[in-house]
């Protein structure tokens, strides 16, 4: 048996029916932004692995930094303790983040990330005695899968079954071209109108909603509106940090800094498991005091785990070089090319260019839903081709890896453009 057919035997996968679903293929190896199955075809990787990869596949920088680590200490419980490379790391993220992030909270993905920042929103206001207990969201929003981010993610069949468990989460519209507006006139009457823990948003892109983008502007009058009325900001930078966005952080084209930010994904260069929530002193603050009930009690056994900080202090470094920096830029400018090129054809509505991310929507007769049929069908024509792409419903878009070369980037462009003569 091959190892497809094997995998099938034991192995249950993410957001996978399969009743329906074929064997999928069994990826052997990686090299920068390319990938090899069992039977030795190659794929380039352009969406990085679910965007956590931004230095190609087998980084050696990030491997030997883990297995330096692994061969000097490869775990130590963080509950009591703490070790040199959760200092040195916090002390690296304090120099990129924005200047009102003074302390950080470790955990494992990007959704528990989200789930220690909404705790956090809660029990700050539990301490101070204030019952503020509801979240504000955008619709279709993603930021997770255990409950708090689920309760959050406002796209609704990932989360229907679970009606009636989850924490109580208003929606505003995204503030996309033309729905300023309604955005801010619709946050503005929630919170003069009831008491909100936090507003949680991806900023500038809604990555699972299919690359949704709106203005830094726009999400700055929501943040001052939330400042106003003392609620809580979340930045979920899952998807966004490390340079996805042309800059370090999405926040950082903010003039209104947000209380919270979500790290997860690229923050260990797609390798270790890790996540980080950081905070301002002030909510820091709301749970130092004399009495242990106020502390955070809130944790998970691979906290700062020392080899996901090593990986994340290489990841940082190999981030801030020239080299990388060029990269993201080249990668930008080849999606601006290609937007050029592409943003006439007939069966395309919309394109979309922030950073290393481009997105384009297919003209449909028909609302295209998630995981529809011109969705499946553009997906298996992807793979044929080699491409590793999983357009939301009508949506295709491109986050590669940043190391990824001119001639990558021109078969990934081609592929889709062939799609778009197939569909
Ligand atoms: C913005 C955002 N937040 C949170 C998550 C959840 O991260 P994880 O899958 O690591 O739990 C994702 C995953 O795609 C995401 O895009």
């Amino acid at each position: 048996m091959t190892l497809s057919e094997r995998d099938k035997l034991y192995n249950w996968h993410p957001y996978t029916q399969h009743k329906t679903a074929t064997n999928f293929p069994a990826i052997v190896k990686g090299d920068g932004a390319l990938l090899w199955d069992e039977n030795g075809k190659e794929y380039v990787d352009a969406i990085a692995s679910w965007w956590v990869n931004p230095f190609g596949h087998s980084n050696k920088i990030i491997a030997d930094a883990i297995y330096k680590q692994l061969t000097t200490l490869e775990h130590v419980l963080f509950g009591g303790f703490t070790h040199d490379k959760a200092v040195l790391l916090a002390e690296k993220l304090m120099t990129i983040l924005p200047d009102n992030q003074k302390k950080l909270f470790y955990s494992d993905n990007g959704s528990t990330a989200v789930e220690v920042a909404l705790k956090c929103a809660l029990q700050y206001n539990y301490n101070k005695g204030v019952k503020k207990t509801k979240i504000i969201a955008f619709e279709d929003a993603f930021h997770g899968d255990t409950f708090g981010a689920m309760a959050s993610s406002g796209i609704t069949f990932f989360t229907e079954a679970f009606k009636g468990s989850l924490l109580e989460v208003v929606r505003i519209p995204v503030p996309t071209a033309g729905n300023e507006e309604k955005s801010i006139a619709t946050l503005k009457n929630l919170v003069a109108t009831d008491d909100y823990a936090a507003f949680l948003f991806e900023p500038l892109v809604q990555g699972a909603a299919g690359m949704v983008m709106y203005a830094p502007e726009v999400l700055d009058a929501l943040i001052s509106i939330c400042k106003d009325a003392n609620v809580f900001t979340i930045a979920d930078e899952v998807m966004t940090g490390f340079g996805k966005t042309g800059k370090t952080f999405a926040s950082d084209y903010l003039e209104n800094k947000p209380d919270m930010m979500c790290l997860s994904k690229a923050l260990t260069g797609g390798t270790i498991p890790m996540a980080i929530t950081s905070f301002t002193q002030e909510i820091f603050d709301g749970f130092y005091d004399d009495d242990t009930n106020k502390a955070l009690f809130h944790g998970h056994t691979f906290t700062a785990n020392p080899t996901g900080c090593a990986a994340a202090l290489a990841s940082i470094t190999l981030l801030q070089t020239d080299e990388m920096q060029n990269n993201i830029l080249r990668v930008h400018q080849a999606h601006l090319a290609f937007e050029q090129k592409i943003k006439s054809h007939p069966k395309v509505t919309t394109t979309r260019v922030l950073g290393v991310i481009f997105a384009l929507e297919i003209k449909t007769e028909t609302q295209e839903s998630y995981y529809g049929t011109m969705r499946n069908k553009l997906y298996n024509f992807f793979i044929d081709n080699g491409i590793i792409l999983r357009p939301v419903g009508n949506i295709v878009y491109i986050l590669p890896p940043y190391t990824i070369t001119d001639s990558q980037l021109e078969k990934i462009y081609t592929t889709i453009e062939k799609a778009l003569e197939m569909i």
